[in-house]
């Protein structure tokens, strides 16, 4: 039994439990409890709450104990063991009123086992594995005494330039709407309370993937009806799957940064939309709000942020050093404090920490003996969830699958790049334990000299973007650059090539080019990649280009030389094996795309539900004035919800139950799905909806419902989906939810552009 106090709380008598002196106050009274802590604090001892802190070398260990034990720190993030935390917890149950710490850490797409990054998780289309990562993920982070999770991460992203683009889950408001869902439940399980389950706090609140231009930390300028159509609904989402925290967006809306913006943090969040959880500040944002230029020093940006409702500020000193001035000279009351206050107890209190302060932490005699120990991972799950997330692109007469015997070319920067797999964001993995493209294909091709490996290229041959890519790295370069000439590089691939039966070349990106602060202006593999691919596709013989990035990609060069284009994203620990399984058939590809690919980087946006316009590009009809660019294709070069499979598919005798739907009617939409090739295999199949006539303009198209489904060659199935009046509703120019009467087009296909179509009217 733990040490245990006095709080003037009485809680019931199991082990590590805070006791009570005097008044008790039942631990099972959630409200109760809490006002009864609060009547007990300090102001200091309130405002400590409010503080949490990233632990790294710039403080030391001992001082942030002392800290804690005077009751000035709410939390920690970035502190990853047990043996790490015990002590602080340790130190808080020094602290006059013992409440608990908690721990934090960006569990993004797993924890010690890294599974696929969310662009890839949404890749997959498919919920079960995705919630099974979350599931791994809490498991883990919980095992190594963590409470919360800054994830998950669901800003719409519609331009690829933005480098979070890969830690969110596409440009789509449905699909993340429902992957959103899907992770809080997979963090939290049952109950947050649970010892294996992790709070999830929803980010980037809100709609931090529209920065303009795609560049990090810019502003962004939205009308209201975007917002609420496209942008908001994942935050919406995860919050009412019970998300007990959400991270305010470093970005600014139409004027106002999140971190001061009441409409966002009060009216919206809790007036509108019932949220009682925790909000906490991103990175030092309090203090950029002077920078942003709406506080005058760090005494306004305090105030601004405890009026606007940030609970928690994560790592700036604002809250400490200000609010006890701001509150004797009343330009805050005592209110916004306790809000702030009650919030962060209350979720201390979900999360199970005031029943036990050491819940995830556990005794230090079960703490594991190597916390990197491979036991501790979940590989077959993550293999199993990475070959999902696949999507291949093209596959040119059947390069795909390669025959096991075959001898293959493995070239390319990524094709031995153990960090790489993992993406970014890649939490406690580690590169040692991820398996490469070349480890796994080495795993099938039994005979050693059936795999020839050459690097072929650097990741790129600009120096500058190599300094910037290696200083986001704080231990130690991630990039490796080999020495050696491109032309010597390139000259090695080409013999292996010229030496094999077909080529296998892993390209793309280094993890840190698509990471936050990394916005590209170009979105092409970068150049020195590009020359390898071009000599590779002299040699004549098969080209399979495995890709590894975390956005879209403008690849149309590569898309005319390759037989093969498999998009991988970054896929984690057991990337590896994952893509080796597809590129040898032990499993056909299933994934589709989260996101459009553009031709090229003028094009962008390119997301597909844009909105109808009056002169709309027809496609195969050219003319003058209409809206298409007219030095290239207008059109994506892969639509999004694109993906292909070993197999084919064939869709048809698509029909509507009924050619009108009331407001409390249900229609069925069916289709009739074929797998007419020669082996099984997966497919998602897609519905979207247009609104053709409304009080407002609506998109060409919007995804309403999908389902992945399985069939055996030759095999054939009728999916159903069922399309009420809610599936019809959109936030009008009054910002009311409402379907109107009319006209709905219903489109079914296995891709956003390749669609069958049926109407019906809404009466
Ligand atoms: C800054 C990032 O914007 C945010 O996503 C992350 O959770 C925090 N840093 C903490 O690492």
């Amino acid at each position: 039994m733990k040490k245990l106090c006095l709080l003037g709380l009485f809680v019931s008598l199991a082990s590590h439990q805070v006791l009570a002196a005097t008044t008790p106050v039942p631990l099972e009274n959630k409200d109760a409890f809490i006002s009864d802590l609060m009547k007990q604090m300090t102001l200091d001892e309130k405002i400590g709450q409010l503080r949490l802190i990233s632990i790294g070398p710039e403080m030391p260990r001992e001082l942030i104990r002392k800290e804690i034990a005077a009751g000035n720190i709410g939390g920690t993030f970035n502190s990853i063991t047990r043996a790490e935390n015990r002590p602080m917890q340790d130190a808080a149950m020094r602290s006059r009123l013992k409440i608990p710490m908690f721990f934090a850490y960006d569990v993004i797409h797993g924890h010690r086992t890294i599974f696929p990054i969310p662009l890839a998780l949404a890749s997959s289309w498919d919920m079960d594995a995705i919630g099974q990562s979350g599931r791994v993920a809490a498991k883990e982070a919980a095992a190594d005494s963590l409470d919360i999770t800054f994830a998950p991460m669901v800003d719409i992203s519609r331009d690829p330039r933005w480098g979070r683009s890969s830690e969110g889950f596409g440009e789509d408001t449905y699909l993340t709407s429902r992957i959103a869902g899907v992770m809080v439940r997979a963090y939290q399980g049952a109950t947050p309370s649970a010892a294996d389950s992790i709070m999830a706090s929803v980010k980037h609140f809100a709609l931090y993937g529209a920065v303009e231009g795609g560049r990090d930390y810019n502003t962004v300028d939205m009308s209201p009806v975007k917002m609420y159509q496209d942008y908001l609904p994942p935050y919406r989402a995860a919050i009412d799957a019970g998300a007990g925290g959400v991270m305010v967006a470093l970005n600014s809306i139409n004027g106002i940064p999140a971190t001061a913006n009441t409409w966002l943090m009060n009216d919206l969040l809790r007036k509108d939309w019932g949220f009682k959880g925790l909000a906490v500040s991103d990175h030092g944002a309090i203090f950029e709000l002077i920078k942003h230029g709406v506080a005058r020093d760090g005494r306004e940006a305090a105030k601004l942020a405890i009026k606007a409702g940030i609970d928690m500020s994560m790592n700036d000193t604002l809250y400490g050093k200000e609010l006890p001035g701001l509150l004797k000279s009343g330009e805050i009351e005592q209110k916004d404090i306790d809000n702030a206050v009650r919030e962060v107890l209350a979720a201390k209190y979900d999360m199970g920490l005031f029943k036990d302060p050491y819940l995830r932490i556990g005794k230090a005699e079960d703490d594991p003996a190597d916390t990197y120990a491979e036991s501790r991972l979940h590989r077959a799950e993550a293999r199993e969830v990475a070959r999902r997330s696949l999507v291949l692109l093209k596959n040119q007469n059947e390069t795909l699958p390669l025959k096991k015997d075959a001898k293959v070319a493995l070239v390319g920067p990524l094709a031995k790049a153990p960090i790489d797999m993992m993406g970014s964001w890649a939490a406690a993995g580690r590169p040692a334990q991820s398996v490469t493209l070349f480890d796994g294909m080495s795993s099938v091709i039994g005979d050693k000299a059936n795999l020839i490996y050459a690097r072929g290229a650097n990741i790129t041959s600009d120096k500058k973007v190599l300094g910037y890519l290696n200083f986001l790295n704080f231990d130690a370069p991630e990039v490796v650059d080999d020495p050696r000439p491109a032309n010597v590089l390139i000259e090695e691939a080409v013999k292996a090539a010229k030496d094999a039966d077909v080529i296998v070349a892993a390209v793309g990106e280094s993890r840190g080019m698509s990471h936050e602060s990394s916005s590209r202006t170009d979105l092409n593999i970068p150049e020195t990649q590009r020359e390898l691919i071009r000599a590779l596709k002299a040699t004549g013989k098969p080209l399979v280009l495995v890709l590894m990035n975390g956005r879209p990609l403008t690849i149309l060069e590569e898309n005319q030389s390759a037989d093969a284009i498999l998009e991988t994203w970054f896929s984690g620990t057991e990337g590896g094996n994952a893509i080796a399984d597809v590129l040898f058939g032990d499993y056909n590809p299933s994934g589709k795309l989260p996101v459009t690919f553009p031709r090229s980087v003028g094009q962008i946006p390119t997301y597909y539900n844009h909105l109808s316009i009056g002169r709309p590009f027809t496609p195969g009809k050219p003319g003058n004035y209409t809206s298409q660019y007219f030095d290239d294709t207008t059109g994506p070069l892969f639509p999004f919800g694109y993906g292909l499979s070993y197999t084919q598919f064939a869709l048809s005798d698509m029909a509507l139950s009924s050619t009108t739907l009331n407001a409390t009617g249900k229609l069925d939409a069916s289709v009739m799905v074929k797998n007419t090739g020669k082996r099984d295999g997966e497919t998602v199949v897609q519905l979207y909806i247009q609104d053709v006539t409304g009080s407002m303009i609506r998109p060409v198209k919007e995804l309403k419902n999908f389902q992945k489904i399985m069939l055996k060659a030759g095999e054939q199935k009728v999916v159903h989906f069922t399309i009420s009046e809610d599936d019809l509703k959109f936030y009008n120019s009054q910002l009311k939810y409402a379907a109107e009467p009319g006209k709905f087009n219903v489109q079914i296909g296995l891709d956003s552009q390749d669609v069958t179509q049926q109407s019906f009217e809404l009466l």
